[in-house]
């Protein structure tokens, strides 16, 4: 097992390889959060519209852009929620007592996913929908495909809401994907990652073990937090790398664990939102 990140950067280290398997190599209680956005082996109706490629599934012939596409989209439901179980567990072995966990899903996988992050030890607390706007695909006759979910869990209590740090936050994000700043075929947009970013702790070290596009790691490079990416796919690391080298925002001046920048908000519901 190569245990040694492909890139270190800003305070991000990323390794490329299989993410159960490096989970298994991290230390327990090493992160605060874990923020992720696995495959989501879901798109269309029936078994067979499962096994087709993530491009076929994913990637709107009408959008113009071209993406690689991904593996690990094709399990059936079973498997995925005995995958998920599994790979929820070493999250939640690498997390601190009191961490959190959120993982992006769809209508399809919301019930699986919800079930397999109690099969990991995760004390699920609730569903957080992304409300991707009528920027969306609209359905005729039907109801237009316009939420993703994010399953927001914790490892244990978080104790008395009266004695917790932290803001209040919204309980829905609105956030617009950008076709033209997406990096990955199911890339989800860096503003919405950095606004859900909100419920760690200044300075909290996060976890994304299907890092994807990297826009997980760009929102806590952003915030001035410290993080460790997976990604299995090398087009993919090529991307995240890209992205690091181009990002052009300054890492906070102060102690991370004292400030945050400013940020501008995917909210309020009337903004239809930018990147
Ligand atoms: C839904 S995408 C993540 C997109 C990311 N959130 C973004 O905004 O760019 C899931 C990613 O998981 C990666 N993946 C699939 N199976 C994996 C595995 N076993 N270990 C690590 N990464 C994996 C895929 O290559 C894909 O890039």
């Amino acid at each position: 097992m190569n245990l040694q990140p492909v890139m270190q950067r800003d305070g991000c280290e990323l390794f490329q390889g299989d993410s159960l398997a490096l989970l298994r190599e991290f230390p327990d209680a090493t992160f605060d959060a874990v923020v992720t956005d696995p495959p989501y082996s879901s798109g269309g109706f029936t078994r067979g519209d499962r096994m087709a490629s993530a491009v076929n599934k994913y990637q709107m012939t009408s959008s113009g852009a071209a993406h690689v596409g991904f593996s690990g989209d094709n399990r059936d439901q079973r498997g995925f929620l005995a995958w998920c179980s599994l790979w929820m567990a070493e999250c939640w072995r690498v997390t601190k007592p009191g961490g959190i966990f959120l993982c992006f899903t769809d209508w399809r996988q919301l019930p699986t996913v919800t079930d397999a992050v109690q099969a990991g030890n995760w004390l699920w607390r609730g569903i957080v929908p992304w409300d991707k706007t009528e920027a969306t695909r609209p359905q005729k006759g039907w109801f237009r495909a316009q939420a993703e979910y994010v399953v927001a869990c914790t490892s244990g209590s978080l104790g008395p809401e009266q004695e917790r740090a932290g803001p209040c936050l919204p309980g829905v994000f609105r956030c617009a994907v950008n076709s033209e700043t997406k990096h990955h075929l199911t890339g989800k947009p860096v503003r919405l990652l950095r606004e859900l970013l909100g419920v760690v702790p200044p300075g909290g070290r996060v976890l994304d073990p299907f890092a994807g596009g990297g826009s997980t790691l760009l929102a806590a490079r952003e915030l001035g937090m410290p993080c460790t990416g997976v990604e299995l796919n090398p087009d993919n690391i090529e991307i995240i790398r890209d992205r690091f080298l181009q990002a052009v925002m300054p890492m906070p001046a102060s102690s991370p664990s004292s400030s945050r920048p400013p940020q501008p908000p995917c909210n309020p519901l009337s903004d239809p939102g930018k990147p």
